[in-house]
């Protein structure tokens, strides 16, 4: 914390119309001068007051506890407790598993059999370990040197990022609850909240994602009484996508990011970053995360390995404060157990051969054929869609929004004629929070289609809408 030494005239001010007397605030100021200038204060989170009962109420699995007890024991130790089946009937033996842009990973009978086992439910000690350092070096969040429970950074792995969420929402949402979100956004994220009878609370957005202005707007209907009582009418979390949003290619500024946790710390909630498309901005340096400005430990980031390494591996990790953190842990010692082991070592093996600056290195190459393709939809959006439709490039992600003009609802235009163009788009009204709401836009994906492709697919829509007009 940057220390200051407070003068006596600035005591003085500080002192009217408050009950506070000097020597009292002397003596905090003083300590606060006196702290190492990397120190940081925050009000220790009340984590149980964002739990549901059902999330309180989960207790370790006392066979989940002795498997995971049993992988850190020596190999002298003769158990008979766990109940796991003996690997060595297992039909698979060995496996090499060729990997661009490095060695060959050589998966042994032995880590085969490691492999094809049970393991524990935050994921399989290497792959955290990796995580954890690579998070801190990403991001180096100030909840990484917190006590346990003052909301100490915690990683666990997750069964795509879509597993992290899911999980998240089902530990914080009561029905009747009010959670912020920026809509447009991802089906997914709606389709988990939905169900739990949440209020959902629409934050304006632009292309820069959240509008602070907007935000604080909101949040003004509650009070300092209602934040300071607790008030369960307050938003439990704000939910947003940060970087290449999904689908609208939004990505929110250092700047907003910075207002909006102010506005968390102030109305305390919390922050929910899901960001799959952090490893797919096109410009360096990369955005600071809201998990970077925790310091409070009010953040729960879900990151995604499903457009860097794998969709169909499903693997994806949280990060957040071990209070919660370890409440979803209990949740997949119930449901998944865990993600698959298999998957695991396999993307560890990968990692730790790899190292981060390899890692990084591929996310270079990742990204460079992303930006081209999407500047290739841009070219081909220029060519044909001026004058019919209105979009912005997007910083990251995969995704262009474009908003058509003159059609107020898009879905008819996709789902019954574009398809006899043969072109296809994701109709905007899947995206808002009322999915029957009309929509002007489209979402287009420049990930799967060639330069050429695209081009004919942009002529295909610019016939459909002159054609609908
Ligand atoms: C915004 C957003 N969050 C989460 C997910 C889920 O990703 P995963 O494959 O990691 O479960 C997606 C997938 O497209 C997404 O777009």
């Amino acid at each position: 914390m940057m220390a200051h030494i407070y003068g006596d005239e600035e005591l003085e001010a500080l002192l009217v119309g408050n009950t506070h007397t000097k020597s009292t605030l002397q003596f905090l100021f003083t300590f606060l001068a006196s702290c190492p200038p990397n120190y940081s204060f925050h009000i220790a989170m009340n984590y149980s007051r964002f739990m549901t009962a059902v999330s309180a109420a989960r207790k370790a699995s006392p066979i989940r506890v002795l498997t995971e007890l049993m992988q850190k024991s020596p190999p002298s130790l003769i158990s008979l407790a766990g109940g796991a089946p003996n690997p060595n009937l297992f039909p698979f033996k060995r496996a090499t598993v060729d990997i661009g842009h490095g060695t060959p990973i050589e998966i042994g009978e032995d880590l085969m059999k490691r492999a094809l086992q049970y393991s524990a439910s935050a994921g399989i000690p290497e792959l955290l370990s990796w995580l954890k350092d690579f998070q801190r070096s990403l991001h180096d969040p100030p909840t990484a040197n917190y006590g346990p429970e003052q909301g100490q950074m915690e990683v666990c792995v997750t069964t795509g990022s879509q597993e992290g969420l899911c999980k998240v929402f089902e530990m914080l949402i009561n029905p009747g609850d009010n959670i912020l979100l920026d809509a447009p956004t991802y089906p997914g994220t709606l389709a988990a909240l939905r169900p739990l009878g949440c209020n959902i609370i629409n934050v304006p957005s632009d292309q820069h994602g959240i509008i602070p202005e907007a935000l604080k707007e909101i949040l003004s209907t509650w009070s300092s009484e209602d934040v300071k009582n607790h008030s369960h009418h307050l938003p439990k979390f704000l939910y947003t996508i940060p970087n290449g949003c999904n689908p609208t290619g939004n990505s929110l500024s250092t700047e907003r990011k910075k207002e909006i946790y102010q506005l968390a710390r102030k109305y305390d909630f919390l922050i929910i970053e899901d960001d799959p498309y952090y490893f797919l901005q096109f410009e360096k340096p990369w955005a600071p995360s809201f998990l970077s400005m925790d310091v409070d430990g009010r953040v729960i980031r879900t990151d995604s390995f499903s457009k860097i390494l794998s969709s169909g591996l499903r693997i994806g990790f949280l990060t957040g404060p071990k209070p919660l953190i370890d409440r979803v842990v209990l949740h997949i010692q119930v449901s998944t157990m865990h993600t698959s082991t298999f998957t695991q070592i396999m993307i560890s093996q990968l990692l730790h051969q790899w190292g981060q600056k390899g890692f990084l290195e591929h996310v270079d190459r990742v990204v460079d054929f992303y930006r081209t393709q999407r500047d290739a939809m841009l070219v081909a959006a220029d060519k044909w869609l001026k004058g019919l439709a209105e979009w912005y490039p997007p910083a990251a992600g995969m995704f262009l929004w474009i908003k058509i003009k003159g059609i107020s609802d898009t879905q008819q235009l996709i789902m019954e004629k574009a398809l006899q163009k043969e072109v296809l788009l994701v109709p905007g009204g899947a995206f808002n929070i009322n999915s029957s709401e009309p929509s002007s836009y489209v979402r287009a994906s420049f990930s799967l289609s060639s330069p050429t492709q695209m081009d004919l697919a942009f002529k295909r829509l610019a016939d459909l809408i002159k054609e609908s007009l």
